[in-house]
């Protein structure tokens, strides 16, 4: 996929920092460095688990843009009562397992609808779904989980019961941008995680692809965590990054 020369801003809008820390001082120190910076701020378990809904509301109103990643999955009630809270927050996007089928999909979608038809004033959430989890093999999704195929044919059914369900796009491994954009049409968006500069270390990912790769096959955010968390100068990475695609 071509794509036009990005400007500074929009390369560092496609960046999400994954905040994976422990507490709210750690996450705070990064912030620090990365100060400035027009990314997107990943919360996940670990963070949002130690600091909660405090801590997301105040990076909304420190203007941060927030995906929260807590990738619901439970009966359709549930999830229905959660994504309402999660869209009281104010929080640019979130998500949920695309295996929790489609009705569970819809009460999501139907928990934000509530939430803002209360509160005309908050933002609406973007809501992607868990297609496959990147750390699945081919072998856990046939022998553990039971489905049959390929992991990419679970990944394409599971992105069209998605866009079925009224969702806005998925979370998925770079490589299967390609896929999910043919399966779903263009403006249905990815977010890839997995993302590593040349000459990062790799860690427990596997299906990795840098920035500029990953820019071409067409994602529409890429998660970076360690990469950007681990460095000694996370300022310097994030800013090597954001010029990497400004080159791509
Ligand atoms: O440090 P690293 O760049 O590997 O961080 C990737 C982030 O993306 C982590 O927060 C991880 O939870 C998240 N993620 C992932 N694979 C998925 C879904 C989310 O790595 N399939």
């Amino acid at each position: 996929m071509s794509t036009t020369a990005l400007s500074r801003e929009q390369a560092a809008a496609k960046v999400m920092v994954a905040l994976d820390y422990p507490d709210a001082a750690s996450a705070e120190k990064l912030l620090e460095q990365l100060q400035g910076i027009p990314c997107y701020m990943k919360v996940g378990m670990q963070l949002f688990y130690a600091a909660g809904p405090d801590f997301v509301r105040q990076l909304k109103e420190r203007g941060y843009r927030v995906f929260l990643d807590v990738k619901m999955h439970d009966i359709p009630n549930t999830v229905k009562g959660g994504a309402g809270s999660i869209a009281k927050l104010g929080v640019d996007m979130f998500n949920v397992h695309a295996a929790g089928g489609r009705d569970m999909m819809e009460a999501a979608m139907d928990g934000v609808e509530e939430a803002l038809a209360a509160d005309p004033a908050l933002p609406r959430p973007t809501v992607i779904a868990v297609t496959q989890l990147t750390s699945t093999s081919e072998e856990m999704l046939n022998d553990e989980i039971g489905i049959p195929g390929t992991v990419e044919e679970a990944v394409a059914r599971y992105a069209l019961l998605a866009i079925a369900s009224g969702l806005d796009g998925v979370v998925a491994s770079p490589h299967e941008v390609q896929l999910v954009k043919d399966t779903c049409g263009p403006s249905f968006q990815t977010v890839t995680p997995g993302i590593r500069p040349s000459g990062s270390d790799v860690g427990d990912q596997t299906r990795i692809m840098t920035p500029q790769d990953a820019l071409r096959a067409g994602t529409d955010y890429m998660v970076i965590g360690r990469p950007i968390t681990q460095a000694a100068d996370p300022r310097a990475a994030i800013e090597s990054i954001i010029e990497e695609l400004i080159q791509a």
